[in-house]
């Protein structure tokens, strides 16, 4: 797939049905490494606030034509800070959407007025670590039940997840 036909875009309310099947579509391992337990369906009111863009969250969707290849969304856990998650359709990954996405979901974040992002990571999801690790190379992350949490503040370091 070339990177050039895909889009990223806010997502909407009427995105819904899309967005199910996308999830549904997704490998077993890919779904587990962004909802932490495998989950080919989400229920509805959660599949809305993944969708939902408010005061207190973000969320783009990468687009195939109209098929969604990729999610990313953000949600304020403080006054400061946004947690970040984002997850790539398996056929289409390593192909930039997933640092397009991050890109666009740290920009609006920041927009918000949140200037601090964390992102909560299996310690062994080697493509999100690689991925925060170019993004942002200051980010540091505390082991926590397991999970790594990376946190960074984004003044400056925006423009390197290009
Ligand atoms: C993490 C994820 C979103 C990356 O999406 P992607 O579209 O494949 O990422 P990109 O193509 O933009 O890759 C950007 C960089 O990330 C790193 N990267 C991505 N996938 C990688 C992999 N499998 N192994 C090593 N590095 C990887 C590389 O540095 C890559 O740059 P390069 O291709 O020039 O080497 C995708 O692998 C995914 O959906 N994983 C499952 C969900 C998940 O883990 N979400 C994170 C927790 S919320």
């Amino acid at each position: 797939m070339e990177q050039t036909q895909v889009a990223v875009r806010r997502s909407r309310t009427a995105d819904l049905e899309g967005f199910d099947a996308f999830v549904a579509g997704l490998s077993l391992e890919t779904s587990t490494r962004r909802f932490f337990t495998p989950t080919p369906r989400l229920a509805r009111r959660q599949a809305r606030l993944l969708l939902a863009n408010d005061r207190n969250r973000g969320a783009f969707l990468a687009e195939e034509g109209s098929r969604v290849v990729g999610h990313g969304c953000w949600v304020a856990v403080s006054p400061t800070a946004a947690e970040l998650a984002m997850v790539v359709a398996d056929g289409a990954q390593r192909h930039g959407i997933g640092r397009r996405l991050m890109r666009a979901v740290a920009r609006d974040l920041s927009d918000a007025g949140l200037g601090t992002v964390e992102m909560v990571v299996q310690p062994d999801n080697r493509a999100i670590v690689a991925l925060i690790g170019r993004a942002w190379p200051s980010a540091r992350a505390r082991t926590e039940d397991g999970l790594l949490t990376f946190v960074t503040p984004l003044a400056g370091q925006e423009s390197a997840a290009a």
